[in-house]
């Protein structure tokens, strides 16, 4: 049932080509510049809409944290992102003018339900972005749409979260046309470089021998230091969740402009930086994070679009990201998730299903 491989997390890794090819299927109007998407809100409730806020816990919540920039750009609509478990529909907002948005893989997330239910009682519209048919976020919500990455078994999300990122990307696309804030020859872009996707993370995937042998040398690190700007810095914190979740070594995820106030104390020689140098996250910025950690000795294993320009500084290890523009960050992050995997396994860690954690958090 694990077609082969030690672990569901790998096989899931590993079945991502297929799932986005899932996620996008039939959705997709790349010459149209349009999405075909089954949702029931009309033109005029988009168009009248202040802000759409995104509630979620976990990697779902940093699948938010990438939708709300998605949507900023794409839909010229205030985006906004709240941990399920600190959310309260709070003062100064018009209900009438929200959409909340649930992001579950299982549609079962106890802290994620009860802010949607929060939000329906303040009176906002109600959207739920699962994985789950039937599952109970989608009786509670005005409307659903299914992630369709197919059943997850590991306890760490992998496809679920590409498949979330390409959801909201698309959401995003039908927002923003019906809001009259996206031209077809924007969105016409941004499906391309959906469509390329499986194909880039296969590409990826191919490199898995590299990230293996990465992952072998810097096992025994201290700790493990992800940053990354905008698109890739939610990417940033997904990577070092992964990491902490399965390997139990400390990680952490940070906007790599933070760096310098505050973080910056922890680098030394025996904590990596992984560093994404993507499109959608003002890579030649993070450069200068780079320099700044190398300067304290830290090793940087880079995620770096493969057309990156030639002032890029060099690094210990460069994983080549295909070009394809906003959705790079999400091809860099399967270097990420095969990093914590081989560090995990390194280990011998029980990875489908590590110490103290579930796959569905049904309590509060
Ligand atoms: C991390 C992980 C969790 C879930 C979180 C939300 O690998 O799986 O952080 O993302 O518990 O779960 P859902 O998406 O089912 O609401």
């Amino acid at each position: 049932e694990k077609g082969g491989y030690e672990h569901y997390m790998r096989k899931e890794i590993h079945e991502q080509p297929q799932s986005l090819r899932q996620t996008i299927a039939g959705r997709l109007d790349v010459d149209g510049g349009d999405v075909d998407l089954d949702v029931s809100l009309s033109e005029e409730q988009l168009q009248s809409l202040d802000e759409i806020e995104f509630v979620a816990c976990g990697t779902s919540y940093y699948a938010g944290l990438y939708a709300a920039r998605l949507f900023e750009t794409l839909a010229d609509v205030r985006a906004s992102v709240t941990i399920a478990s600190e959310y309260d529909f709070g003062g100064g907002r018009d209900p009438w003018r929200t959409l909340t948005v649930a992001v579950t893989q299982s549609g079962e997330t106890a802290d994620t339900l009860s802010a949607i239910r929060a939000a329906k009682q303040a009176g906002a519209q109600t959207l739920a972005v699962t994985n789950t048919l039937g599952s109970t976020v989608t009786r509670e919500v005005d409307d659903s749409v299914f992630i369709r990455a197919g059943p997850e078994i590991g306890v760490a999300a992998t496809k679920t979260f590409a498949s979330q990122v390409a959801t909201l990307a698309l959401l995003a696309v039908y927002v923003g046309r019906r809001r009259n804030a996206l031209r077809a020859g924007r969105a016409s872009t941004l499906l391309e470089n959906l469509r390329a996707l499986p194909g880039a993370v296969q590409q990826v995937l191919d490199n898995e021998p590299v990230v293996e042998e990465l992952a072998d040398t810097y096992a025994d690190s201290e700790a493990f230091f992800f940053i990354g700007r905008e698109l890739a810095y939610p990417v940033a914190l997904e990577g070092a969740l992964k990491l902490k979740e399965i390997s139990y070594d400390h990680a952490e995820g940070f906007a790599a402009g933070e760096l310098k106030h505050g973080p910056l104390a922890l680098v030394t020689e025996e904590t990596p930086v992984l560093a994404s140098l993507t499109d959608g996250s003002r890579a030649e910025k993070t450069h200068s994070n780079v320099k700044e950690v190398q300067a304290r000795g830290a090793p940087v294993i880079a995620a770096a679009s493969a057309d990156g320009d030639g002032t890029r500084p060099a690094v210990d290890e460069q994983l080549p990201v295909p070009n394809i523009g906003l959705v790079e960050p999400l091809a860099a992050n399967v270097y990420w998730q095969l990093f914590a995997y081989h560090v995990a396994a390194n280990k011998g860690r029980p990875i489908d299903k590590p110490r103290n954690l579930a796959k569905s958090v049904t309590v509060e």
